[in-house]
């Protein structure tokens, strides 16, 4: 088995076993839950009633239900079995057949889907941090896109506040962890994979000429990482305004390309002589 092959492996095994406890994780979880109704309030702006929406790394359908009670069609991908499963669970339990599809599918192998284009191609909460090389996968916009459709990709850039005050704890290797371009090892239920950051000019320039930003905001840079749960326990009213001061500044330069997660929104708009 190939280096990639194997990487994709653990993500399945690690994915489809925290599908079990994911769901409940997220709504024990006050930052979890802020930082997904940021991402909601994002998206909600740029589409427009009956759109098409093409989930990647779709995890347990949370952002899908979302969608579809919204009045959109979502075609959810991922690549775990496990959260392939609980996805499948929401829609029967929801009713929600005629306004959910779903496939097991790498977000690296999206020349599988039918040929069918979207509106919105939405990836949310650092499921594209698990490539090597972004360019795999927005190398399939452009055919899954309807001219002038947009891509929002939430995912997390290199600089990270919280992550680097943990060298004042002693924890080098973590708070710099983001920045090795080889990527990072991670252990999510006891499997290993490698972890990838990208920042804003990194995503412009694989996005090419034919995508225009139209929207670039951080997602928790003075809110503190959702794995930080003594924080968020100990001091609830320093949280809500942290999530406050989030709310004011995420759009500005420097807040507008780091946190925790960076969401950026972009236009497909192929220039003529290109197309
Ligand atoms: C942190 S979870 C995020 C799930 C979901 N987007 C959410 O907001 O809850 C990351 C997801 O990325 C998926 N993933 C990782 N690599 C993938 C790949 N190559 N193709 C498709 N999905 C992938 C995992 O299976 C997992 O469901």
């Amino acid at each position: 088995m190939n280096g990639e092959d194997h990487q994709l492996n653990q993500i399945n095994f690690a994915f489809s076993k925290q599908s079990e406890i994911y769901d409940d994780y997220e709504s024990s979880n006050n930052v979890l839950r802020w930082m997904r109704q940021q991402v909601y309030d994002v998206a909600l702006k740029y589409l427009n009633p009956g759109n098409t929406i093409l989930e990647l790394n779709s995890g347990t359908g949370t952002d899908a239900v979302f969608f579809a009670k919204n009045g959109f069609n979502v075609f959810c991908t991922d690549l775990s079995d496990g959260m392939i499963h609980k996805i499948q669970i929401k829609i029967d339990k929801e009713n929600l057949n005629d306004k959910i599809r779903v496939q097991k599918c790498s977000f690296t192998e999206l020349y599988k889907l039918s040929g069918e284009k979207f509106d919105f191609v939405f990836s949310n909460f650092g499921g594209l941090n698990c490539i090597d090389d972004l360019r795999k996968v927005i190398n399939h916009f452009s055919n899954l896109l309807k001219i002038n459709g947009k891509v929002m990709l939430v995912i997390m850039p290199p600089v990270c506040l919280w992550e680097l005050l943990q060298i004042f704890r002693g924890k080098f290797k973590f708070a710099f962890r983001r920045f090795n371009k080889s990527g990072t090892l991670s252990n999510v239920e006891g499997f290993t994979f490698k972890t990838y950051y990208y920042s804003k000019s990194d995503i412009k320039k694989f996005l090419g000429n034919n995508f225009q930003i139209v929207h670039q905001q951080g997602l928790a840079f003075f809110t503190p990482l959702p794995q930080m749960e003594k924080i968020q326990k100990k001091f609830p009213k320093l949280l809500k305004l942290l999530n406050k001061l989030d709310e004011s500044l995420s759009r500005f330069f420097p807040f507008n390309l780091t946190g925790d997660h960076l969401i950026l929104v972009a236009e497909y708009s192929p220039t003529k002589n290109q197309n």
